[in-house]
């Protein structure tokens, strides 16, 4: 049950001069962290030993191989079930998130998240994980991206437990997701927190609904919906959804022939239970899309000169991960919104990264990190957000989910068919190396 549970930092890497340089000369503070994360299904393996039972993703690939792009399974994948010591040596600090989406199949048989019970349950898993590394282990993180959770429930393909029960058992689980993270939160603070003296947060992501342009900043109600169906009940006083989110759903509800709304409402008790529970705003951020107006207002655009909005910066590279152009001046955004919208909380960026083919002299990661960096640090300068760490996604190349093996995100590779799944530092993991030490980007 814990083996699932683990998520791991990096801080130590090696040096190698890279041409791609930042556009200010800001400095990163001395406190200010720096991290590689990796998820438990994603790289461990391993997946029947040890009493370790069946989760969802066992489930879905198993009974679907269809399901993934290239029929493959985390079966075994980078194999640090029996490599972490190997890991480990690359590691000096190691945080842990709670559940990055491998639910136990006998949770799911019960309902999933979709049951209100399982935030029980999750209190339970929380409790234990305190006792077992809380001494440890002092930045957790409950959940992650809730968003990408919940959309097992509505889809019924390629995200388990592929349940394709749209505008029912996602907000059923969206409800219960939030009530797990405030227990987990609450139960922290009462029985662990004064003597191990940790931070607790639930993560958001928002990869897909950040608009580009400020002509249609306005539209963004995808954006809300994905960030504020959680965030708005944590950080938000009113402890409400966003009004977005009602529109939205009330559309999706009309388009799916319901009657509106079928968001589940939270009694005033539980509006109190959840709101406040962070410590920390836990940030995942990948790329930024075009805004279009669709048919139900805005929506995003997968074309990448699409409609009548420009990119600014053309020579920004792009990644493999859903042809997305990096627009690295969208992130700046997204920070100075959060700090605006939640009254600038601390922020950690939990997840940030770039995926390619696996070269390693991976030229189009660099950028990324650099250019995203830079942004950073001039939004932590210039606008005043409270931004203090950031995490690489990933440490190694592993499985992504409904695309298997055909995307890599790691800063090592990992050679798959090599019978011990050989590390081989990429480029970016020696320039991040240089810019850890140096606490600067390259110039
Ligand atoms: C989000 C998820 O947390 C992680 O599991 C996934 O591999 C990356 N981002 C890239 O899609």
């Amino acid at each position: 049950c814990v083996a699932f549970a683990w998520k791991t930092f990096i801080f130590s890497l090696m040096f190698l001069r890279t041409s791609v340089i930042a556009n200010n000369n800001f400095t990163f503070p001395e406190d200010f962290l720096f991290g590689a994360a990796t998820s438990a299904y994603q790289i461990e393996g391993g997946w029947n030993e040890d009493g370790k039972g069946v989760s969802i993703w066992d489930t879905l690939t198993h009974n679907h191989p269809g399901d993934i792009s290239d029929f493959s399974n985390g079966d075994v994948a980078a194999d640090s079930y029996h490599k972490y010591t190997e890991d480990i040596k690359l590691l000096k600090n190691i945080g842990v998130t709670m559940y990055h989406w491998d639910l136990p199949q006998p949770l799911q048989d019960f309902g999933g998240w979709a049951n209100v019970y399982i935030a029980d349950f999750f209190e339970d898993y929380a409790g234990l994980l305190y006792k077992l590394f809380g001494d440890r282990v002092k930045w957790w993180i409950t959940i992650n991206e809730p968003f990408r959770i919940i959309k097992g429930y509505s889809r019924s393909k390629g995200i388990a437990p592929s349940l394709g029960l749209p505008g029912i058992a996602d907000y059923l689980a969206a409800k219960t997701i939030l009530l797990a993270h405030a227990k987990a939160y609450h139960v922290y603070h009462k029985e662990f927190g004064d003597t191990q003296k940790g931070s607790i947060a639930c993560l958001v992501d928002v990869i897909n609904y950040l608009c580009l342009d400020d002509r249609v900043w306005e539209y963004r109600h995808l954006f809300l919906f994905q960030l504020g169906m959680f965030a708005h009940n944590i950080f938000r006083s009113s402890g409400e959804y966003p009004p977005q989110v009602e529109a939205r759903v009330n559309n999706n509800s009309r388009a799916e022939g319901y009657i509106p709304s079928r968001l589940p409402t939270f009694t005033q008790e539980e509006v109190d239970f959840i709101r406040g529970t962070w410590d920390f705003f836990a940030l995942n951020h990948y790329a930024t899309y075009w805004a279009q107006n669709g048919l139900e207002g805005p929506e995003p655009s997968r074309e990448r000169d699409s409609g009548a909005l420009q990119l600014e910066d053309t020579s920004c590279p792009e990644s493999s991960f859903e042809s997305l152009r990096v627009a690295p001046w969208g992130f700046r955004k997204l920070l100075r919104w959060i700090n605006k919208e939640y009254n600038n909380p601390r922020v950690f960026i939990t997840e940030s990264g770039y995926s390619d083919d696996g070269r390693l002299q991976d030229t189009g990661r660099i950028s990324y990190y650099v250019s995203h960096m830079s942004e950073m640090l001039k939004a932590v300068n210039e606008d005043g957000c409270n931004v203090t760490a950031y995490t690489f996604w990933s440490l190694l190349d592993g499985f992504e989910w409904d695309l298997g093996y055909t995307l890599k995100f790691g800063l090592y590779h990992v050679n798959y068919s090599s019978p011990n799944a050989t590390r081989v530092p990429k480029n970016s993991a020696n320039v991040f190396s240089e810019i850890i030490k140096a606490r600067k980007l390259p110039a």
